[in-house]
């Protein structure tokens, strides 16, 4: 467990069926598989098949959706439950990310429900989690993650809390240029490691970090300990960018 290298690829609303495709045949001859590294793919969800299909006899490839609703199933226009996810071939949903919670207005609450309905349907959370500017800047940090950890894990069974990936997202950071500094992240991932033990989690879940990783900044960020892989957005849509970023993951295997 402890030497998975999580590279995880958030693609937003970018990347329909065919782009996808084009993607994946571009990428996979350019990123050969590599001991411990997990390569999962969020693209929109009609794209899902498309990735899933490209990654069939490749195990280090998996692909996961942007959200999910935690109810089974019923009369919820646009959205989409864990089962439809899970038959379109995801292994995973992102949970919580900052432009569903700072945009779309997802609540602690839901975090919740929807860990809970992935890990009840077999598939791994992503649960994201980070600060606004102003409670950086409040010096607020720490209360927020643990705040947002809590509330969506705080009732897990240990069992299932291993079956969960965290990215911690500051919130600033994403698409706007702006990168934690390795120190600082790694910092912040040292207090979601020990909220994690308090919850119960016994061995090591890996915790990414995400919000404009590039391929100027990834190694570095990769080279603290703490950081045992990187979510990412822009620097993910281009195959060619995204293999050399995915290449660097011999360095740290
Ligand atoms: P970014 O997005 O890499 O474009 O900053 C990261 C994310 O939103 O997960």
């Amino acid at each position: 467990m402890s030497n998975r290298l999580v590279f995880a690829a958030n693609w937003k609303m970018h990347h329909g069926p065919q782009a996808a495709r084009e993607f994946m045949q571009r990428f996979l001859p350019q990123a050969d598989p590599q001991a411990g590294a997990e390569l999962w793919f969020f693209p929109p969800g009609p794209s899902l098949p498309a990735v899933v299909e490209a990654g069939q006899g490749r195990a280090d490839v998996r692909a996961g959706a942007q959200n999910v609703h935690w109810a089974p199933k019923g009369a919820f226009t646009g959205e989409v439950s864990v089962a439809i996810v899970r038959d379109a071939g995801a292994r995973g949903a992102l949970v919580g990310h900052s432009e569903r919670r700072h945009v779309f207005g997802e609540t602690d609450a839901e975090t919740r429900q929807k860990v809970a309905a992935l890990h009840e349907g077999g598939l791994i959370p992503f649960l994201c989690v980070g600060e606004k500017l102003e409670e950086r800047e409040a010096g607020d940090t720490e209360a927020v993650v643990i705040r947002q950890l809590r509330a969506a894990l705080d009732d897990v069974p240990a069992r299932r809390l291993h079956e969960t990936v965290i990215a911690y997202e500051p919130v600033w950071a994403i698409g706007t240029g702006r990168t934690a500094s390795p120190a600082d992240a790694a910092a912040v991932h040292q207090v979601i490691r020990e909220e994690l033990g308090r919850l119960g989690a016994t061995s090591r879940i890996p915790i990414l970090y995400g919000g404009s990783v590039n391929a100027g900044n990834a190694a570095q960020l990769l080279g603290e300990s703490e950081i045992n892989g990187v979510l990412v957005g822009g620097a993910s849509l281009d195959a060619d960018g995204w293999a050399g970023i995915v290449g660097m993951a011999d360095q740290f295997s």
